[in-house]
């Protein structure tokens, strides 16, 4: 199958590299000349594990490429994916769908033959019909079937999420179209990956239902593990009490500084608007929101209490500063909202990560940056765990606390134990569990 994938983003570039090595004929497309340059030279434009060595090998297989022509690579396929980003649109929050829109226009005025026009970026219900209404202006004779397939991978483990899906939903009505997206996902459903048909609203709908409900547990973890502070409780045990309980599962109850990501934040808030506009409320998505987005900033408000309350002066380095391990993502990281807090409170802030300071540098002024973990913390007065990245989960306390100035180390992630991180010489402040200061210790 020809496959033209337009926008070259997270997303548009892992699902195109995957299917390129399923066998499908891939071409991915971007308006960002200096992405398409890139990775025409080998370069990744993100970092993402195993991705360089997928888009490589497919190269030189001869099944993907990457171009700025749109028109040359939709007039030669037979399917076109929309995997061009959906923002938060300024002033409202709903999700804006500028990109997309623009997209289906010049696919609609480049496309030669029958074709199927796959929208995989996250849209609001009903866009599908837009699309399909745009298709339809633009290009009064084309025939092509307006079909809706959002995507679930994670950042991080993106190319096994594509590759091991938990469920493929495809949303459409017509029976060509879904056997097209049969073909295209054929590979993966001899591996028992279960495809799902539906309506094409239903498709749009499901997306946001999976990441608003992620974003509930999550929230609702977090919110137990401030209880668990006040009351003497283990957030870690609690977890694993509830998780083993198969109805609830384990997963996304590890009790952190806020969810952040280029989707839950984004996707939270675009929902919101969708029920506004229907008029069919989501109260729990609603709170949701709003206590996420205080925990952000109240984590930074955690770190001064930590130094005493007083950060002015200060110096605090913060250790993983994207929104998660294994991605360069920093959009709406919780590492933002903490850093803000810390410098609105008068305290030096320094950054290290892995993978992600080039991207965080510009959206973090003031902060000093540092490639070693060790550098970032010597000298300074508390140390924040942030994200929990395979290098960070090893860190040697002692040293940390032999070269800090103050011994204050703020665990996020509860990554480490509490008495590993006092017997190292260091205080531990975290969360889920009552201050080792506490009546309850
Ligand atoms: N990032 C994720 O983990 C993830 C997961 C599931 C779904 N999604 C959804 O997928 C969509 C894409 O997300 P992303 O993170 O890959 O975005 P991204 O910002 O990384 O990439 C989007 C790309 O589209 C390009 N683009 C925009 N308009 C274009 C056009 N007309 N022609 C060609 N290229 C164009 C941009 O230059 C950019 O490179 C969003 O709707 C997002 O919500 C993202």
């Amino acid at each position: 199958m020809r496959i033209a994938m337009v926008g070259t983003g997270y997303v548009g570039l892992v699902s195109g590299a995957c299917f390129s090595d399923f066998g499908h004929d891939v071409v991915c497309v971007d308006k960002d000349v200096s992405k398409i340059d890139a990775l025409n030279r080998g370069e990744m434009p993100i970092f993402e594990p195993g991705l360089e060595d997928l888009v490589g090998r497919n190269v030189r297989g001869g099944r993907l490429s990457f171009t700025t022509d749109l028109d040359e690579a939709v007039g030669q396929s037979e399917a076109v994916f929309i995997a061009v980003g959906t923002p938060s649109r300024r002033g409202d929050g709903h999700a804006d769908l500028s990109y997309v829109f623009g997209a289906a226009e010049e696919i609609a005025r480049a496309l030669r033959g029958p074709a199927v026009v796959v929208t995989k970026s996250t849209v609001p219900v009903g866009t599908g019909d837009e699309v399909e209404r745009i298709i339809c202006e633009t290009a009064p004779g084309a025939q092509a079937w307006v079909v809706s397939n959002p995507e679930f991978l994670r950042e991080g483990a993106a190319i096994e999420d594509f590759k091991r899906p938990d469920r493929i939903v495809v949303g459409t009505d017509v029976e060509e179209a879904a056997e097209l997206m049969r073909e295209i996902y054929r590979p993966l459903y001899l591996n028992k990956a279960p495809l799902m048909f539906t309506g094409r609203r239903t498709a749009e709908l499901i997306k946001y239902a999976a990441n608003a409900f992620l974003a509930t547990k999550i929230t609702f973890i977090n919110e137990l593990a401030d209880l668990c502070e006040a009351v003497g409780g283990d957030i870690q045990e609690v977890a694993r009490g509830i998780g083993l309980d198969n109805r609830i599962g384990s997963k996304f109850l590890h009790a952190g500084p806020g969810y952040g990501g280029s989707c839950f934040p984004k996707d939270t808030l675009a929902l919101l608007k969708t029920a506004e506009d229907y008029q069919a409320p989501l109260r729990i998505v609603e709170s949701v929101v709003k206590v996420n987005d205080a925990r952000k900033r109240a984590m930074g408000r955690r770190v001064v209490q930590a130094l005493g309350g007083e950060a002015r002066g200060r110096t605090v380095a913060l250790l993983g500063l994207t929104f998660k391990p294994n991605t360069d993502d920093m959009r709406d990281a919780p590492s933002l909202s903490i850093v803000q807090a810390l410098q609105d409170a008068g305290a030096a802030v320094r950054g290290y990560d892995p993978e992600g300071i080039e991207q965080a540098r510009p959206m973090m002024p003031g902060v000093e940056f540092f490639d070693n973990p060790y550098r970032a913390a010597a000298g300074a007065d508390a140390v924040v765990l942030v994200t929990e990245w395979d290098v960070l989960r090893a860190l040697d306390l002692r040293r940390l606390a032999r070269e800090m100035a103050q011994p204050v180390f703020v665990d996020l992630r509860s990554v480490y134990p509490p008495e590993d991180v006092e017997e190292a010489g260091l205080r531990w402040f975290g969360i889920g569990r009552p201050p080792r200061d506490s009546a309850f210790q």
